[in-house]
Parts: C-alpha cells; structure tokens; sequence
C-alpha cells in the first residue's frame, strides 16, 4: 500500500477545491484528489454564473433579503452576510486569473437575471460560465508546484485518529491499488448528490461520496431533506439531464404549456422567474394536473441572433436533438439539482472533527437556507474557500501528522466487474425511490415506507460487499445508499413544509 504525506488534502477539483488549493499552496504541499478527470465537476456544468452586486442600482441589502426569501427563513444571517458583501471580490479576483466574463458595450460587466433576484446581479461567460471559470482555476493549479493532482482516484474513506481526520483512504483506479494519503488538514470538496435521484442536472460522478464518508466518521450533518430540484432540465430521451439554464427565462423566455399559454403567473407574482422551489412546484403540478410528461419553455418571441449568442451550448445541445430554441417550443421538466444541506461548517469551513473541513455543495454553511438563491453556489465555495484559507494560514503547523499505520487498514479494494449489473440495478433502485418518494411532493406516510425499501437495498448492498471484493462502483453505491438514507431520514423528521421540502396530504398511487 502506497503512503503519500501532504500538509493539505484536497477531495475533490470544483471550484471550491481548486481554490482552496491555489491558495493553501503558499503555506504548504497541497494533495488534490479526484475520482475521475480533474475538469469533472458540477462545476465545469454550471450555466448561469455567479451571483454578485455590480449594479450601482442594486445593493448588498437586496441580495441578502433575495437569498433569505428564496431559503424560506432558513438561513444563517452571519453566512449570508459574508458571502454576498465578498462577492465583487470574488469576481475581481477571478477577472485577475484570466476569466473573461461577459461584457457591455462600453466594458462594463453584462450582468444577467434569474429567478428569485431582484436585480440583474448574474456575472457570467455565456451559458458557460462554470466551465470557463474552472478551466482558469485549473490551469492556476496546474502551474503551482506545490501542488500535486491524483485524477482518477477514490476516496473509499476518510480516516480518523484520536478524534482528528487525518486525512484518506483511497483507491488508484487506474493501477489498482490502495494509497493512504496522511494529511496534517483534510478539505473535503466533493460536490452533490443528485444521482441518488432517478432525475438529475448532475454528472454521474455526483454520488454523495462527501456525505457518506463524512457520515462515517461522524461529522455533523444538517438540513439534508432541503434538496433543490431545478426547474427546467431538458426533456429528451438523449438529454442526459442537460440544463436549460434559468438564465434563458432571465433573458425573458416564459414557461408554457403544450399550447403555448404562460401559467406561472397563477403561481407566483413573478411568474416564470419566482424562486426555484416554487417553480419546479408549479411545473410538477401541471404536469400532474393534465397527464403530461414535461412542460415547455418558449423563447420563440426573443431577438434570435442574440438568444444564439447568449447561449450558445444551449442552442447547440438542443440543435443536436432537433429543437431548434429560436423556432421550437424546448421540453422540459424538473429534475434533482442541489442538495442546500451537508456537512454542518462554521464560518469558516471547519466541520465539528478537527482537521476536517467542508467546502462547495458538500458543505452545510446556512447561506442556502431551505432553498438556495440562483447562482449563489459558485460564490459560496469561493468565499468559503477564502475563509478557510485565512483560518488556516497561520495555524497550519499546529496541525501535527497523526501517522496511520498501514495494519489499521484492510486492503481488500480491487477493480472487479464482476457484480457491475447488479449494482448498477440497486443504484437504479435507489433513484428511483427517491425520485418518486423524497421529490418535489413528499408525504410522511410514504417516506417513511420508502426508508423501509432503501434499508432493504442497503441489506443486498451488505450481502454484495460481504461476498465480492470492493470496487470504486460499489462504493458509490454505499455513498448513495447513505446518502438517500440521509436525505429521507432529514426529511421524515421534518414534519412541515418548508422551501424545497413539500409535505402534501394525499398519497402517490
Ligand atoms: C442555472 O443556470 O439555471 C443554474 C444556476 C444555478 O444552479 O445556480
């Protein structure tokens, strides 16, 4: 087994990641650690942009109270604060990089609208903004030399010694064997959840191995039940859960029904741009109400060459499927998004065991309250990256190596395809509980038979791993197991409606 001592252990290469590396590199050897290609992250899909006060006619005031609206009350003032007075920081600093964000005529940052804002304040690169802002952070990275990547490998474990995280068990996909690596300070980075849900916006990478390991060495956790499901992913057999961003509705594109007639003003006053969970409601119960299998979204009436412009990988991803945005109504239905719970930080980014810290969609900070605000993710992993940054910097060497020695762990971690079918079924089976049980409608009666049926799969998963040898795919499917588990346990505790979390009286059949 392969030993690897760094200062700083980094899970995951998100935005909040690769940060936090960038950073930690000044103070100290920096290890990044990631399950498949570094560009593989939530991040890199990320559409929209990034929430930030520009505009001299918006106010710090506005975004606050946008964010505490759109989290239902839920959230914690202190990191609401924080993270939307450091916002034009955040951009500045990302323009200092090389990130070219969209601008005016006359230079001045174009400044995009979404649902639940009540100003435009969405600085953005077209509709690709996640992935431009990475693909800088990366090449940052990749220039620093303290900085060492570790692609395609699987963090079975996080490891713990006399109650301090001392950094991670993982798995080197490629050469197939066991590396522990020992940190002094252990960032845990890993992004979402969304593939314990049938229906998802996310990667496949996104299965909630942050919150499974976390869990496992019992790091606190909290408003888990709060799972955003986004409004508008495209519907289409070949989809593959693309995201038709908010951004389009910012940009004046309204949600119909077959017939092209607007509903969403029954809804809420500001009709197709209300908070997310409120739409992602209204659309579900269209849907519902007249036996349809998605909505629509209808750009028709906006200036073409500019909607081409604006959003070019939309126009592209949905030109490949035969929608042609400028002339065709676009298909489209809820689907999970964000999980606004985690791992319970302070301001910080510290967790409740020492050594460990939590940023990104991982991480429980109370900015998002019961449902995040549109485009305030990418802001929150870089503020809290700062953060922790500036909590560790001149502290890091009181951070002493707690040696982990090699017989503590077993190594029976092998690539073996041999149970492949039968994981990805339980897998399926999750999602599909999930989707159908802790989605956008819930109720307590059927949660709680649906934690029933996930135990049962956790009972088959147990069997599976006693009989066949650890692989990274059985893996994810303990992260999700635990995961989903997490996630109807918060939710049956929760025993009234609050942001993303519905209770409805009647019974699904
Ligand atoms: C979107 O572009 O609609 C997604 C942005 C976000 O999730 O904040």
């Amino acid at each position: 087994m392969n030993k690897i001592e760094t200062d700083i252990l980094v899970l995951g290469s998100g935005i909040a990641g690769l940060s936090l590396a960038i950073k930690a590199a000044s103070i100290g050897n920096v290890c990044i650690v990631t399950k498949a290609a570094c560009i593989e992250s939530n991040t890199r899909l990320a559409q929209g942009g990034i929430a930030c006060v520009w505009d001299e006619n918006d106010s710090f005031q506005k975004h606050i109270n946008d964010t505490i609206i759109a989290g239902d009350g839920h959230c914690n003032i202190i990191a609401v604060n924080t993270v939307v007075q450091n916002a034009p920081k955040m951009i500045q600093d990302l323009m200092s990089l090389g990130v070219k964000f969209n601008k005016n005529k006359d230079n001045s940052l174009e400044l995009g609208r979404e649902g639940g804002h009540s100003n435009h304040r969405i600085v953005h690169i077209n509709d690709e903004s996640g992935l431009a802002i990475v693909n800088a952070l990366l090449e940052k990275a990749r220039s620093i030399k303290n900085i060492s990547f570790y692609e395609h490998h699987f963090a079975i474990d996080l490891l713990k010694k006399e109650e301090t995280c001392t950094g991670a068990l993982v798995w080197d996909i490629k050469n197939e064997g066991t590396v522990i690596f020992n940190s002094r300070l252990t960032i845990l980075a890993t992004g979402g959840a969304g593939k314990v849900f049938e229906q998802t916006t996310n990667p496949d990478i996104a299965t909630g191995d942050g919150y499974a390991m976390a869990n496992n060495i019992g790091a606190d956790l909290a408003d888990m039940e709060f799972v955003q499901f986004h409004p508008t992913s495209l519907f289409h057999p070949n989809a593959n859960g693309f995201l038709i961003s908010e951004a389009l509705r910012g940009f004046g594109a309204e949600l119909v029904l077959p017939d092209g007639k607007r509903f969403m003003q029954n809804y809420h006053i500001l009709g197709s741009l209300a908070p997310r969970d409120i739409v992602s409601r209204a659309i579900y119960t269209e849907m519902q109400k007249n036996h349809l299998s998605c909505l629509f979204l209808d750009a028709r009436s906006l200036p073409s060459v500019e909607l081409i412009n604006k959003f070019p990988a939309i126009y592209q991803k949905c030109l490949l499927l035969d929608i042609d945005i400028t002339k065709n109504l676009i298909p489209i239905a809820p689907a999970a998004h964000y999980i606004c719970g985690g791992v319970v930080t302070d301001i910080n980014g510290r967790t409740n065991i020492k050594g460990l810290y939590a940023l990104g969609e991982v991480a429980c900070t109370g900015l998002h309250g019961a449902n995040r605000l549109a485009s305030n993710s990418l802001l929150e992993g870089l503020v809290f990256a700062e953060n922790a940054f500036q909590n560790i910097k001149n502290n890091l060497h009181d951070h002493p190596f707690k040696k982990i020695m090699q017989d503590d762990i077993s190594d029976n971690f092998r690539n073996n395809i041999g149970e492949q079918n039968i994981i990805k079924k339980l897998k399926q089976n999750v999602g599909e509980i999930m989707w159908k049980y802790a989605g956008i409608k819930r109720n307590q009666k059927n949660m709680l038979l649906a934690y029933d049926k996930l135990g049962l799969i956790e009972d088959a998963y147990t069997e599976l791993s006693l009989t066949s040898i650890s692989t990274p795919d059985l893996l994810e499917l303990r992260n999700i197991i635990i995961t989903a588990k997490l996630i109807m346990g918060f939710a049956i505790n929760r025993s009234e409606s609050l942001g993303t979390h519905f209770l409805e009286e009647t019974d699904y059949n």
